[in-house]
């Protein structure tokens, strides 16, 4: 379907969830189904784009899905991969047509969207960009513990890698909850060191949040390789020593 509008389009950066298709907000949903183009990033390893899996059934046939290559290891790769996901959304932008990039969980936190939107504002500054806010896996997760992330003047800190015993002792001395995301790769270690740390009992795994693969393990010890996934996280209560300044 291609717009008649000469005029620039919009890029839309939208949040769908954390799995669940029916955690993505109505203005997302309303969003996603208006915009002819629906561009998602997509891993060269990887078989279809999560986000565009939580949405497959509110797609419609004539929407085109641009496949944004997903970036290499190397800085200097992941900085070229980016800049041609950027000049295929521009593109796009420039015959007139909305783009609607989807993230899983919300647009503005470790989210791939973050390049694109960098990407073009510099290549197409006039564009007019909304960003809708999603259901970040922070927020399911702790729906789905059943325990308050922080309550009143309490301290968060979400982390996204690398849980070296030094960082986790810091994190987790100076905040009262530290949530540990992308963090299957170094799971071994974390686990490790939160041991080493006396937080063990005090942590909690949470996998495919929101969706039929869910798994919330409350004992982290009963972990297994089978229950390691990508799309998981740790929430580690910590000794939070500091309080806040303000408290509200
Ligand atoms: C690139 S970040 C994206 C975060 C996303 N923008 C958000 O707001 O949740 C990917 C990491 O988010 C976490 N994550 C995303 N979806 C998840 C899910 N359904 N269940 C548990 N963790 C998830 C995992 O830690 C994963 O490694």
């Amino acid at each position: 379907m291609t717009q008649s509008n000469p005029t620039i389009g919009c890029l839309y950066g939208i949040g769908v969830g954390p799995g669940d298709p029916e955690l993505i907000t109505l203005k997302a949903l309303k969003a996603l189904q208006k915009a002819p183009v629906i561009c998602v990033p997509q891993a060269a390893n990887r078989r279809e784009s999560y986000a565009l899996s939580i949405v497959k059934d509110y797609v419609k046939p004539e929407q085109e899905i641009l496949r944004a290559p997903f970036p290499t290891d190397s800085e200097e790769g992941a900085a070229q991969v980016w800049r041609e996901a950027s000049k295929l959304v521009t593109e796009r932008l420039r015959r007139g047509q909305d783009v609607a990039f989807l993230t899983e969980g919300d647009p503005m936190l470790f989210s791939t969207f973050s390049y694109v939107l960098a990407g073009v504002r510099e290549m197409c500054p006039e564009a007019p960009i909304v960003i809708i806010p999603g259901v970040s896996s922070v927020m399911a997760a702790a729906a789905s513990s059943g325990e308050p992330l922080v309550t009143h003047g309490q301290r968060l800190a979400i982390l996204p890698a690398a849980y070296g015993l030094d960082d986790l002792a810091e994190a987790t001395s100076n905040f009262d909850t530290v949530v540990l995301m992308k963090v299957s790769p170094t799971m071994v270690r974390a686990l490790a060191n939160l041991e080493e740390l006396g937080l063990t009992g005090q942590s909690t795994y949470v996998r495919r949040v929101t969706t039929d693969r869910e798994k919330v393990i409350k004992d982290i010890t009963q972990i297994t390789d089978e229950d390691l996934d990508y799309f998981s996280l740790l929430i580690v209560k910590g000794k939070g020593k500091k309080q806040a300044a303000n408290q509200d």
